[in-house]
């Protein structure tokens, strides 16, 4: 038994997916690999390799990597938008990945699939509306993501402070909160809400095991509250830090530039430059509004345990002492 104490009676995350604590580290593009995704499971949470960055044999060969490495669950996150989604979606259930988040695109197209298989499906929505779609399409649970959130996000602007009590009155399945969350004080927040988890990305992007380049790691501990912006909301809505790319971008909103400009303005592989090649001027360098609290940059199981005792300590204190 870990010293590292969850502070409330087991939920239904727990059980659903066999994990000691309810804390998902999110897939996300060029961070999450199977170092990261394998550290954060055999800590206790579940970690999740984040397929969108990533081509079906590449999947594969960090899927077969994360069995080496934990005999714990782990996932795979695919948002649906992908062209190649079936492939990778096939990669999944040939290598037996007990657990798939999907996002961007409709709940409905693999759930069936996957519950042929016995694998637990959980889909991530900005809004109540898709998070009964959600239900309705027979997923395992959901992801309730504010607008807070890093990476693509909800045109409806929905803060997670709003969206999580809503979307728990709403559905019957077990509800994940994301969006902004990087301490314990707010994962014990989260629960009151009404999630039964909560699904961490921009927080374990800056660890030792993300696969994010060092300048993207720093960016984010060097972050204040006001550094993302919230752009693209005609062809990707998207949270990043402001750099000299996003001010190009807002400068064409403004001026109600065309969708084939922005697209152009875009270009391909922006992801990549910022989160992987470290280029925080030119590239869509991905994080939430919690980055300003975020100020290391620890392993990933020392985060792990550390979310869980300050999700104790704000529960039996009202608050995380510092
Ligand atoms: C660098 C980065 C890349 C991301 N990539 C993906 C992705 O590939 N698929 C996805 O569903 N969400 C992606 N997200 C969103 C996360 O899965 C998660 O829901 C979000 O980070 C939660 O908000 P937080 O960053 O404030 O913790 C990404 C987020 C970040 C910061």
């Amino acid at each position: 038994m870990s010293q590292h104490i969850w502070p409330f009676t087991g939920t239904r995350i727990q059980t659903l997916f066999g994990i000691e604590y309810p804390i998902i580290q999110a897939g996300m593009v060029w961070v999450s690999g199977a170092k990261l995704a394998a550290a954060v499971s055999n800590a206790g949470g579940l970690g999740l390799i984040g397929a969108g960055s990533m081509k079906p044999d590449l999947l594969a060969d960090h899927i077969r990597t994360a069995q080496s490495l934990t005999d714990k669950p782990f996932g795979v996150n695919i948002p649906l938008l992908r062209g190649d989604a079936e492939e990778l979606v096939q990669v999944v259930l040939d290598h037996k990945v007990p657990v798939v988040f999907t996002s961007a695109g409709s709940p409905k197209r693999f759930t069936p699939t996957f519950h042929d298989h016995g694998v637990k499906v959980v889909h991530v929505v900005p809004s109540v509306t898709l998070a009964k779609k959600v239900e309705a399409a027979g997923c395992d649970a959901v992801v309730a993501e504010g607008f807070e959130a890093g990476g693509h996000n909800g045109v409806d602007m929905i803060t997670t402070m709003a969206l999580i009590p809503q979307v728990a009155d709403a559905v019957q399945i077990p509800v994940l909160a994301a969006g902004g969350i990087a301490d314990g004080r707010q994962i014990a927040a989260a629960i009151m809400l009404g999630a039964d988890g909560v699904q961490i990305g921009t927080r374990f992007a800056a660890t030792v095991e993300s696969s994010a380049h060092d300048n993207y790691k720093q960016a984010v501990v060097n972050a204040s509250d006001r550094d993302t912006v919230f752009h693209l909301k005609q062809i990707g809505p998207a949270r990043m830090f402001r750099n000299t790319w996003t001010e190009r971008i807002a400068a064409a909103e403004q001026r109600g530039a065309s969708v084939e400009e922005l697209r152009e303005l875009l270009g391909t592989k922006r992801e990549r430059l910022g989160i992987f090649e470290g280029d925080l001027d030119e590239g869509q360098v991905e994080a939430g509004q919690g980055s300003g609290l975020i100020r290391d940059i620890p392993h990933a199981s020392e985060l792990l345990h550390r979310l869980v005792d300050e999700t104790h300590a704000a529960i039996r204190h009202g608050k995380v002492s510092s």
